[in-house]
Parts: C-alpha cells; structure tokens; sequence
C-alpha cells in the first residue's frame, strides 16, 4: 500500500491558536497513547495516521512509554513517518513526545531528573527517527525532584534543538504556576498543558483553566471520551475487544459503574436529539471553552476517527442543552 495524501486535508479542520504562542493546532488531535504498539495491527495502526492527516489532524501525541511495550508506539510511528510522511511533509506535523513514567531500569529511568529526561528525549528520537520533535513534555510533576531541574532539562531541549516548543502534563495549578515561571526566568515559554478533561473528568475547571489562561499557555485535553465510556460502547456492557475488555486495562470494568452507564444513557439521548453521537456531543461539548486549544482523541479504527472529527459538524450548545448535561452529570 502507498500512501498519497488527500488534497482536500486542510479544507474542514480548524486550527486554534496554542495560547499567545505562533503555534496553531488542529481542533482535534490524535493520541497513539493505545493501538499503536507491538501488540497491534501495524497496517490497521498505518490506516488510522492516514485518515487522521487527511481529515487535517497535523497534531500526532506520543511517550517514550506508549505501546504497549513501552516505545513501540514511537517505533511504529517512525516507520510510518518514514515510509509514508517523506520529504517536507515533516514540516507539516506537529510530533510530540513526553518522559516522566517508567522506562528503563535503574535510579534514572522515570520521574523528572535532568538526566532522566534528556536521555529519554535522546531514546524517543532514535525510535522515530527524527531530528526533533515539535512539542517534549514532561510528562507528570516529580515529588522529589525541584521543578526547576525538570525545567531546565525542557528548557536544554530546546536550545539543544532537539525540540521546538515545551510543555507539562499533569501538574497542578499551583505547580503550572511555578513551571511556567521558571520557563519564563529560563527564556524558553511554556506552550501548552496537557490535561485529562472530558463530561466526567472536569478538574482543570478548578483553577487550572484560569492560570493558563493568565500565562498565555494553550490547553490539550487528553481521554476526552473517558477512554470509550463517553460513547455508545458500553450502554449494553463490555463488549469484546474493547479497551475495558483487554488484560491490565488502564479503563477498569470497575469504572464502569451502574450509575456511570445510567449517566451515559441519558447523554446518548441528548446526542441523539442533537443529531450526533455521544462521542461527537463529548468532543464538541469541551471545544465550548475557547481555552481548549485541542481535543485529544485516541482511535482504535478508521471508523471511530471519522465519528470522532464529524463532532466538527455540530459544536454550538443551547443553554437548555448545557443544563441538561450539568444536571445529568450530577445525577
Ligand atoms: N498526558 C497523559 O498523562 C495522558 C494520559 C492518557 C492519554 N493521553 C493522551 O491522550 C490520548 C487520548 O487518550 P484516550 O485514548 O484515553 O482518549 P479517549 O478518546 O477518551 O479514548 C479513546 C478510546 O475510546 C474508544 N473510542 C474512541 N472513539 C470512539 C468512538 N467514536 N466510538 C466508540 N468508541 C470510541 C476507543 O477504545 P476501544 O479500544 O475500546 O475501541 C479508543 O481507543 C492518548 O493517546 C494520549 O496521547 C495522555
């Protein structure tokens, strides 16, 4: 299979500003965080990237540690990059990585350390087989390392060249606070959050939201769909082959409580009067705050992508529609 990419990939997606940075990314974006590994279909994997670019998604998010095993999501996605993304077609993706889970063995192989984390950024550029990526994150707060030396490594990366642009994923708002200043102090700004955000999951509106939005750092929202429980997936149990269905599966059968699925339900209903599906009206209902620069899908098929960036068709809520949700939500 070659692939040519289609020429009408800029005409439907938008691309918000990231923050008061120069960078725009696609309204939605895509995550290899599961079904690109060495446990997958490489070509069903190939299939999806394809899609994604030609539906104009520019923005593909990994880790040194996404697979499963650990680094075979960057692994595949450099073949791909190589076989299919050739020539200046780099120069219209938007590659991230991230280091801050476990990776290798040892006292320097996870957390925040500078050594940890240019050594692992160094690591995820051989396995994709890139010169740079476009956005190194790091990737969870390190309780015993300074933030500033977690700084300083993101702030090398760039000066290194080995990285365009920085960001931290899973810090608090007072620890955003800190990081971005010390970016500040260090000359290199702080791009972008990347924050677990979706119907179920709403911490970042308790302060997070506004502190970014005082720095000028954009906002990614990752597992916007709750990993599958905010579609249709679920409402009549776990079906096979599903992400709650898989061994060590990071969406427990636990999380997917009898009053969870009630809640589904009722939301499925509403996106089904709003001429959308759930997963659509779950995308869409987080584009409502225009500091979400992203939202961050992940996709085990073509078929789920292409349901995921139709919630582009239908993105404007009544304030009746925004009531009903809250009210569900606090069911
Ligand atoms: N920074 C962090 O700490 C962190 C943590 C987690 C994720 N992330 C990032 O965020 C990305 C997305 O996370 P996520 O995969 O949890 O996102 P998600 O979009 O909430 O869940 C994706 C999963 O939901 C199911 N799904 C997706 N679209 C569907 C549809 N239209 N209909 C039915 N089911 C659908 C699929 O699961 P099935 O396999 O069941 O089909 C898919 O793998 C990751 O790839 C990663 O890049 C970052």
């Amino acid at each position: 299979m070659s692939y040519q990419p289609s020429a009408k990939r800029y005409e439907n997606m938008p691309y918000n500003r990231c923050g008061r940075s120069g960078l725009l990314l696609p309204a939605i974006s895509l995550g290899l965080w599961q079904n690109f590994g060495s446990c997958d279909d490489f070509e069903k994997s190939r299939k999806i990237i394809h899609r994604a670019f030609d539906l104009g998604i520019t923005h593909f998010d990994l880790a040194n540690n996404y697979g499963p095993e650990n680094g075979t999501a960057e692994e595949n996605f450099g073949r791909i990059l190589k076989k299919d993304f050739k020539g200046n077609l780099r120069d219209e993706l938007i590659i991230s990585t991230k280091a801050g889970f476990t990776m290798w063995e040892g006292p320097y192989g996870d957390w925040g350390s500078r050594k940890y984390m240019l050594a692992s950024l160094d690591q995820s550029l051989k396995r994709m087989n890139l010169d740079y990526v476009d956005i190194f994150y790091s990737h969870r707060p390190d309780p015993n390392t300074p933030i500033e030396e977690t700084m300083m490594a993101l702030d090398s990366a760039v000066r290194s060249g080995k990285a365009l642009y920085v960001g931290i994923s899973n810090y608090n708002a007072e620890q955003t606070r800190v990081a971005i200043n010390t970016l500040r102090q260090l000359g290199t700004p702080c791009l972008i959050h990347q924050a677990k955000y979706s119907m179920f999951q709403r911490w970042v509106e308790g302060g997070l939201l506004n502190v970014l939005e005082e720095y000028g750092t954009g906002c990614i929202a990752f597992s916007p769909l709750a990993q599958g429980l905010l579609t249709n997936k679920y409402l009549e149990g776990i079906p096979k082959g599903s992400r709650a269905a898989k061994n060590n599966a990071s969406l427990k059968s636990t999380d997917i409580s009898e009053q969870k699925i009630a809640q589904v339900k009722s939301l499925n209903q509403l996106a089904m009067n709003r001429n959308q599906t759930l997963a659509q009206m779950a995308i869409a209902w987080l584009m409502r705050d225009w500091r979400i620069t992203s939202v961050l899908v992940g996709a085990s098929s073509v078929k789920q992508l292409n349901d995921n960036v139709r919630s582009l068709g239908n993105t404007t809520f009544t304030d009746h529609e925004f009531a009903t949700i809250e009210a569900i939500l606090r069911q």
